[in-house]
C-alpha cells in the first residue's frame, strides 16, 4: 500500500507524525506499507509556490490513499485567493474526484463531559454524515466579483448534476445499510431548485434500497435537530455547503473536535483521510494537539481503502483504551484525567496497539 502523506500547516506536522508512528507499528507487524511525505497548504506554497504543488499532486493520484493533516495559517490570509492554503485542499479533492466525504460522530462514554450539551442528549451517538464534497456552490460556475449597476456584486452558483446526486445517494445508502438502515436526505428544497433536484434523485435511488427508510429534512431544522435531540439521526447525506456547516456543529456534539476523522472517497474506494479540525496556529509547534482525530483518520483508512476492518478496529480499540487510561490532551481535559502531550499521546496509542 503507498500512502501519500501530506502534514501540511500548523498543527497538521505533529499531528500526522503520530498518525505516522501507528502506520510504522503496523509495519513492523507486518502490513506492507511504503511512505511518501510531500508539502500540501501553506508549506506547498513555501516549497513551490503552489499550495497544491505538482510533485504532491502526482504523488497523491500515484498513491493508494493520502493522509492529510491540516492547512492554513494567519501568514497566508494575505495571498490572493488561488493561492491561499484553502485552495489546495479544494483542488486535491476535485482533482482526485473525492465525492463522499465521510464525517462519523461518535461518542466516547467518557468523554461525554467534555460535550457542551447535557450528557443524556449526547450519550450513546454515533452518527455519520455523508457530505458531497466535488459539488454545490463550491465548484459551481459562474462564480466571481463584479461592478453591475454601478456597485460590485458577488456571486456563486448552487448548482448539482443528477449523476453527482445519484454517486453519492449510492455511497450514503450503501453506508446506512452497514448501519442502522436510517438515511436522512438534508437540503432546502422549499426554497431551492437545486435542493428539488436533489430530494428527486435520492427518492428514485431508494427504490434501489428498500430496507433503508429514507426521510427528507431541511438544512435549518436538520441544525436545530441535531443539537435539541441528535440520536434521531443514523446517516445523513447532504450537499458540499450544508454538510461543511452540519459537520462542524455535529463535531461539538462528541466533546472535541479533536476526537473525529474523516475520509474522502472516490468511486474506487481510493481515500484522502484527514482529521475534521483545522490547523490550529494558535497552538502548533507546541506538542500540545490531539492527534487522535489523524489515528482515527488511519483507522478510517484501514475500514474503507484497504478493506481489512481487523486493523480499523485494532486502531480504533487502542484509541478507546488510551481514553479510558485517562489520558488526556488540553482539549480533552478534566479534573481527574491525566494531561499528556501530542507525542506522548502518540506513544501511548502505539503501546496500546
Ligand atoms: C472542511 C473545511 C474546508 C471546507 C475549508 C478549509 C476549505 O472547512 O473541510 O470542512 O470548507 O470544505
Ligand atoms: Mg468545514
Amino acid at each position: 500500500m503507498k500512502i501519500a502523506v501530506l502534514p501540511g500547516d500548523g498543527i497538521g506536522p505533529e499531528i500526522v507524525a503520530q498518525a505516522v508512528k501507528v502506520l510504522e507499528a503496523l509495519r513492523t507487524d507486518g502490513a506492507k506499507i511504503e511512505m511518501e511525505t510531500a508539502p500540501i497548504g501553506g508549506a506547498g506554497y513555501d516549497a513551490a509556490g503552489d499550495p497544491l504543488p505538482e510533485a504532491t499532486l502526482a504523488l497523491a493520484r500515484d498513491a493508494d490513499a493520502v493522509l492529510l493533516g491540516a492547512v492554513g495559517g494567519p501568514q497566508y490570509d494575505a495571498l490572493d485567493r488561488p493561492l491561499r492554503p484553502e485552495r489546495g485542499l479544494l483542488r486535491i479533492r476535485k482533482e482526485l474526484n473525492l465525492f463522499a466525504n465521510l464525517r462519523p460522530a461518535l461518542l466516547y462514554p467518557e468523554l461525554a463531559g467534555a460535550s457542551s450539551l447535557k450528557p443524556e442528549v449526547v450519550s450513546g451517538l454515533d452518527l455519520m454524515i455523508v457530505r458531497e464534497l466535488t459539488g454545490d456552490v463550491y465548484f459551481g460556475q459562474p462564480r466571481g466579483i463584479e461592478i453591475r449597476n454601478g456597485e460590485r456584486v458577488g456571486f456563486n452558483t448552487m448548482l448539482y448534476s443528477e449523476s453527482e446526486v445519484r454517486r453519492v445517494a449510492h455511497v450514503a445508502f450503501g453506508i446506512a445499510m452497514k448501519r442502522g438502515k436510517k438515511l436522512c436526505s438534508v437540503e432546502k428544497a422549499n426554497v431551492l431548485e437545486c435542493s428539488e433536484l436533489w430530494k428527486e434523485v435520492m427518492i428514485e435511488v431508494s427504490k434501489d434500497y428498500p430496507e433503508v427508510a429514507l426521510t427528507h429534512m431541511y438544512v435549518d431544522n436538520a441544525a436545530m435537530q441535531l443539537i435539541r435531540a441528535p440520536k434521531q439521526f443514523d446517516t445523513i447525506v447532504t450537499g458540499n455547503i450544508f454538510g461543511d456547516i452540519l459537520s462542524d456543529a455535529a463535531s461539538m456534539l462528541s466533546g472535541s473536535i479533536g476526537m473525529l476523522p474523516s475520509a474522502s472517497l472516490d468511486e474506487h474506494n481510493k481515500g484522502m483521510y484527514e482529521p475534521i479540525h483545522g490547523s490550529a496556529p494558535d497552538i502548533a509547534g507546541k506538542n500540545l494537539a490531539n492527534p487522535l482525530a489523524t489515528i482515527l483518520s488511519v483507522a478510517m483508512m484501514y475500514r474503507y481503502t484497504f478493506a481489512d476492518i481487523a486493523t480499523a478496529d485494532r486502531i480504533e480499540n487502542a484509541v478507546k483504551q488510551v481514553i479510558a487510561q485517562g489520558l488526556r490532551t488540553g482539549d480533552i481535559w478534566t479534573e481527574g484525567t491525566r494531561r499528556v502531550s501530542c507525542s506522548e499521546m502518540g506513544d501511548a496509542v502505539v503501546k496500546s496497539l
